[in-house]
């Protein structure tokens, strides 16, 4: 049978106590960026089920602060970890009371439709949402990290993440499919002054 890195990773994730492999994604983002620091305090947005809130808890320790949301409720529990389960176009400023944060990171994905172009629009509108986001919870010099469908509107995501961040890489991580569209934007140090 032909060799499936899929199976690799989902294997992995079972092995290392992942509650999912999308896990090995943040773990690729944080070797090669360290975006997370210890005792930083992180906004986990699209966090269900918690693989990705797994990989921050142990790189903030316990004196790291972890709010995650999502749509759905996670079973995931940490003394220095708060969950909400709501929409993220719901929520307003109040509801992140513990802001700002050190970084902002989103896994955040749509239902998928499989039209690929209204996927990718929709996956843009979560991705603007998390830069206006990041507009008002990140800290100066804070990073973020958010997945996009590449599609029309990415190139509107880039220089949205340009504007504000001394530098913006992407990554496609080995972790994800070769056809799939998924690529994760990644800003470094937030500007002060965002020229927007
Ligand atoms: C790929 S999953 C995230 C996996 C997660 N990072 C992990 O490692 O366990 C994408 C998540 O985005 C969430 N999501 C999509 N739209 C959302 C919205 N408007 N508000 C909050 N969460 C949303 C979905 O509910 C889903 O759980």
């Amino acid at each position: 049978m032909a060799y499936n890195p899929q199976d690799h990773f989902f294997r992995m994730a079972k092995k290392d106590g992942y509650l999912a492999r999308s896990a090995y994604k943040l773990e690729e983002i944080q070797q090669k960026y360290r975006i997370i620091k210890p005792t930083d305090k992180i906004l986990d947005l699209g966090c269900a089920p918690g693989a990705w809130s797994q990989v921050i808890l142990k790189n903030i320790g316990p004196k790291g602060f972890l709010r995650g949301v999502d749509l759905k409720a996670v079973t995931l529990a940490a003394p220095n970890a708060e969950f909400v389960a709501e929409d993220i176009y719901k929520l307003t400023l109040e509801d992140f009371k513990e802001a700002p944060y050190d970084v902002v990171v989103s896994d955040m994905a749509p239902n998928t439709t499989g039209i690929q172009f209204r996927d990718q629009t929709l996956s843009e509108e979560l991705c603007l949402r998390v830069i206006d986001l990041c507009d008002q919870l990140l800290k100066p010099n804070g990073n973020m990290a958010m997945k996009l469908f590449q599609g029309g509107g990415s190139k509107e995501i880039e220089m949205g993440i340009r504007k504000r961040f001394a530098k913006m890489q992407m990554l496609k991580p080995k972790s994800t499919r070769k056809e799939s569209k998924e690529i994760f934007v990644i800003g470094l140090k937030k500007l002060a002054n965002p020229k927007i």
